[in-house]
């Protein structure tokens, strides 16, 4: 019997130690929100997901080269994850500096930006917001894009479960989400981006007929995110379990980073678009 007490004792002590090092790493508790709606929005707890908190740019005492580049050199086309906040509803007016109707497509974790740098400079009547938790890439990204010619794309350090904090309803059009962490242990799944808590909060944020497109290699995220797509209102367009066996879609696709190295490795690309009607 004791031994029994003390083993659940032991995993109480293991759970606690092993949240206590995902706070850390996710570096949950410094999201300073000044509203108080905002910081109350913030902490509620959903039935998939928990609100995240990330660590605050601006509070980094050695800033290395790439936050310097976001809050110096491209201050007016990167974002902060707290300078974000202040565009919700203002996109299209304030940032952009384009018609209300002209649509803003979304990247979620845009990676180096290959993606993202293609689609800003071959939609250049659409504009672009990419969304990168890590500086080095996010810095990339945008630096890319520019490059390029695009004058349409700005991107922010922002964790994309809490994207509703940035939008109102209705302000955005497709989102294109590619190779997202698939987080495969149960304890995890919280962490996936696609599942059916933030595909509502999606759902209210898109314009009737956008869609997502969600790609990744791996068949047991993709094969779970299927489940949670069906409890949303979203329709399911196209699905594929092996994208580049099948022609019209290969030709339309663009070949990501990460997309490049899974195909190298004969690994099959999972593929669904999903229509906001
Ligand atoms: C596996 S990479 C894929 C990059 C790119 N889309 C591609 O296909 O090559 C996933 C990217 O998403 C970013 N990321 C992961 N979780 C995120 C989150 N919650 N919010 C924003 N970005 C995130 C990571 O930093 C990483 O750069």
């Amino acid at each position: 019997m004791l031994i029994l007490k003390d083993v659940k004792l032991v995993k109480e002590l293991l759970d606690v130690f092993i949240n206590f090092s995902e706070l850390s790493l996710m570096q949950k508790d410094d999201f300073n929100l000044n509203n108080d709606n905002e910081l109350n929005h913030s902490r509620e707890k959903v039935s998939t997901i928990t609100r995240p908190r990330i660590n605050i740019t601006a509070e980094i005492l050695n800033p290395n080269v790439y936050i310097n580049a976001l809050e110096n050199e491209y201050k007016d086309y990167a974002f902060s994850e707290e300078r974000v906040l202040q565009w919700k509803g203002q996109w299209r007016e304030k940032v952009f500096k384009v018609d209300d109707n002209i649509p803003i497509d979304l990247e979620l974790g845009t990676g180096n930006g290959h993606h993202f740098a293609h689609h800003a400079n071959t939609n250049p009547n659409r504009c672009l917001i990419g969304f990168e938790l890590k500086y080095k890439p996010l810095i990339q990204s945008i630096r890319r894009a520019r490059n390029a010619g695009a004058k349409n794309a700005r991107i922010a350090r922002y964790h994309v479960h809490n994207l509703d904090l940035l939008f109102n309803s209705n302000e955005i059009n497709n989102i294109y989400i590619h190779f997202p962490d698939p987080w495969l242990r149960p304890r995890k799944f919280k962490n996936r981006i696609v599942c059916e808590t933030f595909l509502n909060r999606m759902y209210n944020l898109q314009k009737s007929n956008s869609f997502i497109e969600f790609k990744t290699d791996s068949r047991e995220y993709f094969l779970w995110a299927l489940t949670e797509i069906k409890k949303t209102k979203y329709k399911i367009e196209t699905q594929t379990l092996d994208l580049h066996s099948v022609e019209e879609l290969k030709a339309k696709n663009f070949v990501t980073t990460f997309e490049r190295i899974f195909l190298k490795q004969n690994i099959p690309i999972n593929y669904v678009r999903l229509i906001k009607e």
